[in-house]
């Protein structure tokens, strides 16, 4: 029936639709496998604190009310957190819940969104499905955004620029002087700086700030947050913004009322608790990142710096090395996903995870001659 595929909206036409790391079920079924590896997606591999257990086993007692809409107590948290208001706080189901309705909320027909390429691709996705043209900032060879780069690409029809500090796929950082003189030029143009920092609390680089620094200096900024990384709630799907007032007032005009639930809810107030347990997950994350590093090299793979959980490797045949890993049970992310093509995107894993990754490599790439 023609007139059903001409009935759908004619602006998703070209959209390619996300395509996420494969789960560890789809593999074992697929491939006949037990022991699978998943090393795609950047989640943190460690058990989540006692804690912050309890407080999902008892608030999985109460799922037969709805939860609160305004997360009243999460937010109170978080403000406490940054030094900000309540009222400067926007929830949501996961980054991506609170970027798809960020969105909605403040692109009107024809405004453009300014983005790095390659970065995360639900950001693009959420802009388009709110309508918007989408402008992407090719990354140079060191994968490092400059202010410069972002501001050539913006124009008087530029509503937002939306960046990730430090980005996915590329684990680059952009600089504290960068973001500040970036931040300020959008501001005198009257744009909106989004920064996505998920990955924030891997980065020990002094370069490094957040933007939830300059939100105290400049208007023009939204800070994008989420538990699905070193908190390790990534299932429970929750994540938040920081934002000024008039977004977040047009923001609670479109986001989904329920949509965070009173699980993820309580347990991310006991995990904002629990900052012992998260500067132990970024040693142990950095401590397993350099013995990744070392193992890569003795390998001969090029590896870029990385401020983040994961690692981005130069892989001539990438697609086809993520398949043989497959084959051996290991879930790798092919840039192929991201549209980087040669290149693999890595997770840092659990220590005898990151074993069995480096030993599937190391026979995946003598199988085939590739060293
Ligand atoms: C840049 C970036 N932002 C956000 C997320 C996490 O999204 P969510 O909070 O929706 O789980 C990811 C996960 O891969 C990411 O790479």
């Amino acid at each position: 029936m023609a007139w059903l595929e001409r009935l759908v909206r004619k602006a998703l036409a070209d959209v390619e639709p996300y395509r996420p790391g494969k789960p560890i079920s789809d593999v074992q079924r697929e491939l006949g496998l037990r022991e699978i590896v998943r090393l795609c997606s950047n989640e943190n591999p460690w058990p989540i604190p006692e804690a912050v257990s309890t407080a999902i086993q008892s608030a999985a007692k109460e799922v037969n009310r709805y939860p609160d809409p305004g997360a009243y107590y999460l937010k109170r948290a978080l403000a406490r957190k940054w030094g900000v208001s309540p009222s400067e706080i926007i929830v949501g189901a996961g980054t991506e819940g609170v970027v798809y309705a960020l969105f909605q909320a403040i692109i009107d027909e024809g405004d453009h969104v300014v983005h790095c390429m390659p970065t995360y691709p639900l950001h693009i996705l959420a802009a388009k499905a709110a309508g918007a043209t989408c402008v992407a900032v090719p990354l140079t060879d060191s994968f490092t955004p400059t202010a410069d780069m972002i501001i050539a690409a913006c124009s008087e029809r530029t509503k937002v620029v939306i960046m990730c500090n430090p980005n996915n796929p590329t684990g680059t950082i952009m600089s504290r002087s960068e973001l500040l003189s970036l931040a300020a030029h959008l501001e005198g143009m009257q744009t909106l700086l989004v920064v996505d920092e998920a990955y924030a609390e891997y980065v020990i680089d002094p370069r490094y700030v957040s933007g939830v620094e300059l939100f105290r200096q400049l208007g023009n900024i939204v800070i994008l947050r989420t538990f699905s990384k070193i908190y390790g709630l990534a299932a429970l799907r929750i994540g938040y913004g920081i934002a000024p007032k008039p977004v977040v007032e047009s923001f609670s005009k479109v986001k989904r009322f329920f949509e965070v639930n009173k699980i993820a809810q309580h347990a991310a107030v006991a995990a904002l608790e629990q900052t012992a347990y998260i500067e132990e997950i970024r040693d142990r994350t950095l401590i397993e990142r350099e013995k990744m590093l070392s193992v890569l090299s003795d390998l001969g793979v090029k590896v870029y710096p990385t401020h983040t959980n994961f690692l981005l490797l130069r892989v001539e045949d990438a697609d086809l090395v993520a398949e043989d890993l497959l084959r051996e049970g290991i879930i790798v992310r092919p840039g192929s996903d991201m549209g980087m093509q040669g290149f693999l995107r890595v997770s840092i894993g659990l220590p005898e995870e990151n074993e069995r990754f480096a030993a599937s490599l190391r026979k995946v790439m003598k199988r085939a001659g590739r060293r």
